[in-house]
């Protein structure tokens, strides 16, 4: 009888009658990303014994709340864990950096055995390189599960996992929550940060308003998120758990909009413990998660969790010092390496960035990103595109190897601006891979494609024939997109572009291919 039970954020746990299965565990008391991020509801009075010992644990990603290395090193030395095969090593790395040997690299769509009764596990990846996120997709006992956390798999993707599950999908579990640094980071006016957040909020339901549609599972579980935030210095983000309001949706909020939105697809939601039956669809809830609100009494638990966990940020701050002198030395030497990694990616971020290190042996320096190169240097009194300003204790670990940028610009412990006010994702890409297998892949991705595909849309009474493809990371936009204003908007990362001139409105991205013809 093959059960799933919700281990915490976009923990799973599958239990079969020949193999265990632990999807994504973040079981770590130090929560995640330096002390910034903590399991949300708390996850840790489930029993760690029997995930630890698991016959396979999955791992989508190497976010640090999705590959624990807390959890990994107590792995037992039978179970093996398995991973999307990626562009770069760097995944397998980190994971063997924990003390694991047993990992399998699994190929994109090729289903991999997990027992000899006939149960396999595949994973999806995301289009396009640039994000490694994949998704998995589960075959056991006669039941399947797709589990997408963050990947954002297209509807075609979700289609053809159903497909290859034999025509049905059991369990669709999807990330409704997003975590990004933006707005909450930058420093916008608090009616400006509430209302890109609410937007962010509606674009997030709405994608997988759209991805459950299109794919029909026969249960959706809206998971993966969100983190709350317990360091005092921090405390002031939970504002981002609003019920209403706020830019990260909780599954049972995600679930209420969603089944008034869908009305025919069954939702349900798991908090960690409570365990599905694949069989007969039951649902046994943990007692000590049913505890546990989203809605009422949320400070006084933050409240509570946050003196439970007190010492163990006191010891997180001790692990990260501050930096000595030899700081701004490290500092241009890691920007000098990355800036021979991907000349594509520097002629594409095309900016200055300027980063203000404060505290000890800290700086301010632009670093030059363009199609002659990098250069960094003191700063100077050219208006930057972009600026991030950190203390130096937080970009210690990245100069030694041990995190990455992306890592620090999800702990929140940074503050960013932007002029003009457009995402840069080469930057973040380039910041988040520093690895030139893993820009090579993108650059291939990116310049391969065929951008010859297109469709019609409407706007009012104008009608437009523009590529299907997204410029930014490939999604289909006869499928995943809105159209307002003039404008039409990729759900994949909101990026929005200008039916008319077909420029992307708030982000860098290359032009999406559009012309305006004549209403049929
Ligand atoms: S694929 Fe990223 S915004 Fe369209």
């Amino acid at each position: 009888m093959a059960t799933l039970t919700s281990i915490g954020h976009a923990g799973l746990f599958i239990e079969t009658s020949t193999f265990t299965l632990v999807f994504d565990p973040w079981m770590s008391p130090y929560g995640a990303y330096m002390g910034s991020w903590f399991q949300f509801p708390r996850n840790d009075h489930l029993d760690i014994k029997s995930l630890t010992s698991a016959t396979y644990v999955a791992i989508s990603h190497e976010h640090l709340d999705h590959m624990d290395s807390w959890f990994l090193e107590q792995l037992s030395d039978e179970t093996t864990v398995l991973i999307p095969a990626y562009p770069s090593d760097t995944f397998a790395n980190r994971i063997r950096e924990s003390g694991v040997d047993r990992i399998i690299k699994i190929n994109s769509w090729e289903p991999f055995p997990l027992d000899n009764g006939g149960s396999w596990i595949m994973t999806i990846p995301q289009l396009s390189p640039m994000f490694h996120d994949s998704g998995f997709l589960i075959v056991t006992e006669g039941r399947s599960v797709l589990n997408c956390n963050d990947a954002k798999l297209t509807a075609s993707q979700a289609r053809r996992a159903k497909h290859l599950a034999g025509g049905r999908l059991d369990v669709m579990a999807v990330q409704a929550s997003s975590s990004a640094w933006h707005p909450m980071c930058y420093s916008y006016p608090a009616e400006e940060e509430r209302r890109i957040a609410m937007e962010k909020r509606m674009i997030k339901l709405r994608a997988v308003h759209r991805l459950v549609r299109a794919t029909e599972p026969e249960l959706a579980l809206p998971f993966a998120g969100p983190p709350c935030y317990l360091d005092p210095e921090l405390r002031d983000l939970n504002r981002v758990l609003d019920t209403e309001h706020g830019a990260f949706v909780h599954p049972e909020a995600a679930r209420n909009w969603l089944s008034e939105h869908l009305p025919g697809q069954a939702w349900e939601t798991l908090k960690p413990g409570d365990r599905l039956d694949l069989r007969t669809g039951e649902i046994t809830r943990d007692p000590v998660s049913a505890e546990f609100s989203f809605t009422e009494g949320v400070e006084e638990y933050i409240r509570r969790y946050a003196e439970d966990r007190a010492e163990v940020l006191e010891k997180i701050r001790v692990e990260y010092p501050e930096p000595g002198p030899g700081f701004p030395e490290r500092f241009v030497n890691h920007f000098t390496r990355l800036g021979t990694l991907s000349d594509y990616f520097l002629e594409h971020i095309d900016m200055t960035v300027r980063f203000e290190i404060t505290g000890p042996n800290g700086g301010v320096w632009d670093v030059r990103m363009n199609a002659d190169g990098l250069a960094i240097g003191p700063a100077t009194t050219e208006r930057p595109g972009y600026t991030i300003t950190v203390r130096g204790r937080w970009v210690e670990p990245i100069l030694a190897g041990d995190l990455a940028w992306e890592d620090l610009l999800l702990s929140f412990r940074i503050r960013l601006g932007r002029d003009p006010d457009v995402y840069n994702g080469y930057l973040v890409g380039l910041l988040k891979h520093a690895n030139a297998p893993a820009l090579e892949a993108v650059e291939e991705y990116e310049t391969g494609r065929d951008e010859t595909e297109r469709i019609t849309v409407t706007d009012g009474d104008r009608a437009f024939e523009i590529a299907r493809y997204c410029p930014h990371a490939g999604e289909d936009l006869s499928i995943s997109a809105v159209i307002e204003d003039g404008k039409i908007h990729c759900l994949s990362h909101n990026f929005a572009f200008d039916l008319a001139t077909g420029a992307c409105v708030n982000a860098r991205c290359a032009p999406l291919a559009t012309r305006e013809i004549s209403p049929s």
